[in-house]
């Protein structure tokens, strides 16, 4: 389809741009739905609650005067890939009753030098109007420390866009969520004005255990033994057993078979396993 940015993009200015881009969404997940172990789902369940006690805390507790400037809250939520970090931020939205403003680097990115600015401040302009959790998922690329190889042009406008951050997130009087694969990337000024970060593991044992039982909806007919499983494969995510799960079930529907073989389901892991190694080397 042919495309006509100046027309269109004239349009949206006229009709509050920020409404158009960034559009809240009810939270797709529950704090019951994702798999953690104790200590992480605690520190989540923290940062859930936070709204709830904050009067007792500020007020009861006269943390208004020792801690002025601390209403805004920003929670990293970082670690492996497919661990849960995204489910986790609709879940946090979730508890919290508020619809999620989910932002990715792509929606704000502009070609135009000096434009990124402006859609970060209309994607807290969103958030803001629309009450809702302001989500940045895969963070780094906007919170990293180096950028190399740049223009100047561009050098001037990344300096911009890390300001322009820097001054909302400090003007911000709610909870941010940020989610990232690459911490080491984050920029220390960044980290400083996110005052809770989660780190979410590859699952142990006991929580592939869970996630086994999880992604294997009852009325499968299987031979699978969840302990087995469990025990048989570690280095697996969350993501990585339900993809594994839903891959084998399908290979079992194209061979007629009449249940679901665990021979199959280990197959689909060793595949999952080996593209992880040719990934990583
Ligand atoms: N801890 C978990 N409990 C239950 N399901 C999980 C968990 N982690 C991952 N999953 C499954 O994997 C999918 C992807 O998870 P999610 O998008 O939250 O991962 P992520 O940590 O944000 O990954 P990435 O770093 O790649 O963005 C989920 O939709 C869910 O089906
Ligand atoms: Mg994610």
């Amino acid at each position: 389809m042919p495309i006509n940015p100046k027309p269109a993009a004239e349009k949206a200015e006229e009709k509050n741009p920020a409404e158009e881009i960034f559009i809240p969404t009810e939270p797709k997940w529950t704090l019951d739905e994702i798999i953690l172990p104790e200590e992480v789902h605690a520190q989540i369940l923290d940062v859930a609650t936070y709204a709830e006690n904050s009067h007792r805390v500020f007020e009861l507790w006269g943390f208004k005067r020792t801690h002025k400037f601390s209403r805004r809250i920003g929670i990293n939520l970082y670690g492996a890939p497919g661990t849960g970090k995204t489910m986790a931020a609709h879940a946090i939205a979730k508890y919290l009753g508020r619809k999620i403003l989910i932002v990715n680097y792509a929606d704000i990115e502009s070609k135009f030098v000096g434009e990124t600015p402006k859609n970060i401040r209309k994607a807290f302009e969103a958030a803001k109007n629309s009450d809702s959790i302001l989500f940045f998922d895969e963070a780094d690329a906007i919170l990293s420390k180096r950028v190399t190889n740049m223009t100047q042009a561009v050098d001037v406008s990344v300096n911009q866009t890390r300001s322009v951050m820097l001054m909302l997130m400090n003007e911000f009087q709610d909870f941010i969520i940020f989610a990232t694969n690459f911490i080491s990337n984050f920029d220390p000024a960044f980290m400083r004005r996110i005052s809770i970060h989660i780190e979410f593991t590859l699952p142990d044992v006991e929580c592939r255990k869970k996630l086994w039982r999880m992604y294997t909806p009852r009325e499968v007919p299987n031979n699978l033994d969840f302990d087995e499983l469990a025990e048989k494969f570690d280095g697996l995510s969350g993501s990585d057993i339900s993809n594994a799960m839903l891959n084998a079930a399908f290979k079992a529907a194209r061979l007629k078979a009449d249940e679901l073989d665990k021979a199959l389901v280990f197959e689909a892991v060793e595949n999952i396993l080996a593209s992880k190694r040719a990934n990583n080397s």
